[in-house]
């Protein structure tokens, strides 16, 4: 159910070029423009596309008004409008940095349609270079002609409204783009981004309400071997990964690696995965997860609700004495913050080293118990190391005595209710 309806060339000054060619959807895009570009008929242009243009797709940052001028990769993403498609472009600059711009296919039609081409001042052509004919009309040589020594317009693609920015741009030099789209527990549906380094690893980027964020980092190939290619398949959400000699299959909904701690889950802010019924689980086998996508502060969520998801070490700890929470330092480049009762109470960095990020309590009373959690950045990458529930001993003792009163409270009403059934 699908044909090939353009092919387009997209350029920017100096680089390599890339060919997007774009599958026509029939039964979900009846408002698709229908063209067909046959090519031409005599010998001379047989070969030739009459839809065949080039545009310029600007991607600057607008802080330094850095250029990122090569393209490296682009990943169409369709709509059921057609005009709403989206075209991600990823950009790369001389110092080796990346940009995502995204550009809607409303606006790279209108480019096209309407812009004059570059350095032609000679009259129109009846047909000109780029306009669709239709089927059984024969494009005029002299537009052939034109647009070939004109293959470039002069107007230039700008990202999507209203920032005209790109996405994100960063340090990293990406390759390879794709973009999949996921339906997460609060019925809204994200886009994230799969970008392939040159040092064999993916980022898993995702579009937040409060931004882009790096979620997750993966070494495909042990050995950091170049990453040659790059598939989604979208239904069954994998990602299919190449080298030189080997392919990787891996799921999109890879949530045992936030190391199955409900605040890791929801730091993670990864829209496939959320916690439920104390693991963190994928979207795809359960919908009904939490997550903590929106712009929510995700200090508490993994307190209220039911007790299965307080994975909190219990500590006792008697009043007036000393104690040290200790979270270990895994890595040199991360921030590690610790929290108390959701508050930040102390964070740690690697200006000063040290072994551990300590918090010392040197006279433990009243106001020092409760939950502590130790938090890692890095990157955009957090997780939850350390979380610890300090509780002092004596009402710990006394509130277990209440859970079995209650328990026992209960058991004997259930057998009151049986009894009174009894002699019904
Ligand atoms: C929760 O997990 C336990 C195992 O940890 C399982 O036995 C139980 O059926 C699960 N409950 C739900 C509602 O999924
Ligand atoms: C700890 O605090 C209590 C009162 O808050 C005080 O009586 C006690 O002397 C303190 N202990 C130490 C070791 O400072
Ligand atoms: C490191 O911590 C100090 C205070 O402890 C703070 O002033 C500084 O901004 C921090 N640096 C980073 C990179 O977070
Ligand atoms: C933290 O919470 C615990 C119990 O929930 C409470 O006893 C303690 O006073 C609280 N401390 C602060 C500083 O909020």
């Amino acid at each position: 159910g699908t044909k090939s309806l353009t092919k387009t060339r997209f350029t920017t000054s100096f680089v390599k070029t890339i060919r997007i060619r774009v599958l026509r959807p029939l039964e979900t895009s009846p408002e698709w423009p229908s063209c067909e570009d046959k090519g031409g008929t005599s010998s001379l242009s047989a070969s030739k596309w009459t839809t065949f243009l080039k545009a310029s797709l600007i991607c600057v940052d607008p802080v330094t008004k850095g250029n990122f001028n090569w393209l490296q990769d682009v990943f169409f993403v369709p709509a059921s409008n057609w005009r709403h498609s989206k075209v991600y472009g990823l950009f790369t600059n001389t110092w080796g940095s990346s940009a995502v711009c995204v550009y809607s296919f409303g606006d790279i039609d209108n480019v096209f349609r309407t812009s004059r081409l570059k350095g032609y001042n000679g009259p129109n052509p009846e047909i000109k270079p780029g306009q669709c004919v239709s089927s059984g009309q024969h494009t005029p040589s002299e537009t052939f002609k034109i647009a070939d020594s004109h293959p470039e317009v002069e107007d230039r693609v700008e990202p999507l409204s209203p920032t005209k920015s790109p996405l994100f741009h960063n340090k990293h030099r990406y390759q390879k783009i794709g973009v999949h789209e996921v339906s997460a527990s609060d019925g809204r549906r994200y886009n994230v981004l799969y970008l392939a380094t040159d040092k064999g690893s993916i980022h898993k980027i995702v579009e937040l309400p409060d931004g882009v964020q790096n979620i997750m980092e993966l070494q495909v190939f042990p050995k950091k071997d170049p990453i040659q290619s790059m598939i989604l398949d979208h239904k069954r959400a994998m990602l299919y990964i190449g080298s030189t000699d080997k392919v990787v299959e891996i799921p999109m909904d890879m949530c045992r690696v936030y190391r199955n701690n409900c605040d890791s889950c929801l730091l993670a802010r990864d829209p496939y995965c959320g916690w439920f019924n104390g693991s963190c689980q994928s979207v795809y086998l359960n919908r009904e997860v939490r997550q903590n996508l929106n712009l929510e502060p995700w200090q508490g969520k993994c307190q209220n609700g039911d007790i299965k998801e307080d994975d909190f070490q219990t500590i006792t700890v008697v009043p007036f004495s000393r104690y040290y929470l200790n979270c270990p330092i895994e890595s040199h480049y991360a921030t590690y913050n610790w929290y108390h009762n959701n508050s930040l109470i102390k964070t740690c960095n690697t200006t000063h080293p040290q072994q551990d990020c300590f918090h010392f309590i040197q006279n433990v009373s009243h106001i020092h118990y409760g939950r502590y959690v130790c938090i890692s950045e890095e990157d955009g990458f957090r997780q939850a190391l350390v979380k610890e529930h300090l509780v002092n001993q004596l009402r710990f003792m006394s509130q277990k005595g209440q859970a079995t009163m209650t328990f026992g409270s209960w058991l004997q009403l259930l057998l009151m209710v049986v009894l009174v059934e009894l002699f019904h």
